[in-house]
């Protein structure tokens, strides 16, 4: 997606450990502008792909999928990191482990919002190692609904989170594919979308 390649270009800055700073645009200060686009293209890509829910986790993860979820005119549902109070019903979980933490929390979603019925989309801002992904699918398929495929703003294409996710046999969709962050430079592969 070029307006997302070329915003990562001119505002994105290369922190150390291969981290890719973009909280001008997307997980601190949002653009909306761009999350429109975002939204837009992940519509495009799969507006013939029969979906009917749109999931993701918080928090920078919400902002693209809000519009790819009114681009396809379907709801989203943001699982959650940790147990509201309000979460009272019966709550569908999921390990996900953090290498940047090296910590392992649950994500959750109430039962009553996915069926076995549902062909799910996921979405999230990152993918890196694909942990949080990997949770939220396994979330997914406890409810018995099929997961069509992982969309990801941002893929950094040298962790292993798209081959770990297409080994469970999910297809990844990358709007923007990070080949590498070394020497203080960003460069980038074709993106899917
Ligand atoms: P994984 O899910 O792909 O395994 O990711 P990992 O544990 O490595 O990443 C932990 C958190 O760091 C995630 O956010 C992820 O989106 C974010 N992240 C990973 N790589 C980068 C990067 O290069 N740049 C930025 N800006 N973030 C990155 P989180 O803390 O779980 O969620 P959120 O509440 O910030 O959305
Ligand atoms: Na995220
Ligand atoms: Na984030």
């Amino acid at each position: 997606m070029e307006a997302l390649v070329n915003k990562i270009k001119q505002d994105g800055r290369v922190l150390n450990q291969g981290v890719l700073k973009v909280d001008s645009f997307l997980t601190h200060q949002v653009d909306p502008l761009l999350m429109a686009q975002i939204g837009e293209s992940f519509g495009e890509f799969f507006k013939e792909a029969g979906i009917t829910k749109i999931v993701t986790v918080e928090t920078s993860g919400i902002a693209p999928s809000i519009f790819a979820a009114k681009e396809l005119d379907v709801p989203l549902i943001v699982a959650r990191k940790s147990k509201s109070v309000t979460m009272d019903e019966e709550l569908l979980t999921a390990p996900v482990y953090s290498f940047t933490k090296q910590e392992t929390n649950q994500v959750s979603i109430s039962k009553k919002f996915i069926t076995d019925e549902d062909h799910i989309l996921i979405i999230d801002d990152f993918l890196a190692n694909g942990q949080a992904a990997k949770g939220l699918i396994e979330l997914c398929e406890q409810a018995g609904a099929t997961v069509a495929a992982v969309g990801i703003v941002i893929e950094k294409s040298f962790q292993e989170g798209r081959q770990l996710l297409e080994e469970m046999g999910v297809q990844v969709v990358s709007l923007a594919r990070v080949a590498s962050l070394e020497d203080n430079s960003v460069t980038f592969l074709e993106g899917d979308a």
